[in-house]
């Protein structure tokens, strides 16, 4: 009886997930976490054949529905062409994970004009694109949803490991907009959160890593003293999709093996 009152509080069957930046990374541990609850699943990013693999994952290991979307989150065109033909295969997302990002380094005084915009449109602004396209059917239909935005520890502080000024300012700015969609679409019921990593290894940070010497000063500065897994993701992206969370939002989860607390 508990045990299923337990799956009932976290249980996404019959909600359809997009995901973006599926095709690796922490977006493919989003996608197992969310099929894992049940939920039907739309895996968004540029490459097309790790998506039909994962797709294909997910449909054989978790019975959910799940489509690979070929497209470009910064091009309105594609992902509206790519909406539409999940629309008519799978239905229209209820939850949006806005998790497609890029994290460029170098000195804030070399950062050039193309690099800030390249991040600014791809952190930030397609985000937005994205919450705007799946919001206004829920508005218009009176249908709640769920968005959640993989913002970074360093959208809330300055890095001083790595030099990276467009990334923590557009993930900062994604975590203001996170609170301001929150309050702007509270009335009807989407609920709007913030996931915030730490240091997880990924494809996108592993060539650093590769120097020990990177690796000891990012173990050292975070309190459970390594690196997180992609894996330890799941639980997070879950509960803000899920029953459990129904009086959730405007929140920034941390999960960042304490980073932030010290
Ligand atoms: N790893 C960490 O330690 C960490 C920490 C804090 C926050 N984060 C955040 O977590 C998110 C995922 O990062 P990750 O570490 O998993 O990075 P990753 O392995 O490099 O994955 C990035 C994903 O974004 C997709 N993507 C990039 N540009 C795209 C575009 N224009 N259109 C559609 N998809 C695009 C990539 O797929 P395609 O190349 O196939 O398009 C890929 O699936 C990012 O927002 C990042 O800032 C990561």
């Amino acid at each position: 009886m508990a045990t299923q009152l337990l799956a009932e509080m976290f249980s996404l069957r019959g909600q359809v997930a997009l995901i973006t930046g599926a095709s690796s990374g922490l977006g493919v541990e989003f996608a197992r976490g969310l099929a894992i609850a049940g939920a039907d699943l739309l895996l968004m990013a540029r490459r097309t054949a790790p998506l039909a693999a994962l797709a294909e994952e997910l449909r054989a290991t978790y019975g959910v529905k799940a489509l690979a979307l070929t497209a470009d989150v910064t091009s309105d065109s594609e992902v509206d062409a790519a909406l539409e033909s999940a629309a008519a295969r799978l239905g229209a997302p209820n939850i949006l994970v806005n998790n497609a990002g890029v994290a460029p380094t170098g000195r804030a005084e070399n950062l050039t004009r193309q690099t800030w915009e390249e991040t600014l449109q791809l952190n930030l602004t397609a985000p937005l694109a994205l919450a705007q396209k799946v919001a206004r059917p829920l508005i218009a239909e009176r249908r709640p949803g769920r968005i959640i935005n993989i913002v970074s520890i360093f959208g809330l502080v300055g890095s001083s490991i790595y030099r990276m000024a467009a990334y923590t300012a557009t993930k900062g700015g994604l975590i203001n907009l996170t609170r301001q969609l929150a309050v702007e679409w509270a009335p009807y019921n989407i609920l709007v959160n913030a996931i915030a990593p730490g240091w997880i290894l990924t494809e996108m940070n592993q060539a650093g890593f590769q120097k020990a010497a990177n690796r000891e000063r990012v173990e050292r500065a975070t309190p459970l003293g390594r690196l997180g897994k992609p894996e330890e993701l799941r639980g997070a992206v879950v509960f803000l999709a899920s029953p459990a969370a129904s009086y959730v939002t405007g929140c920034v989860l941390a999960v960042d093996g304490g980073y932030l607390s010290w």
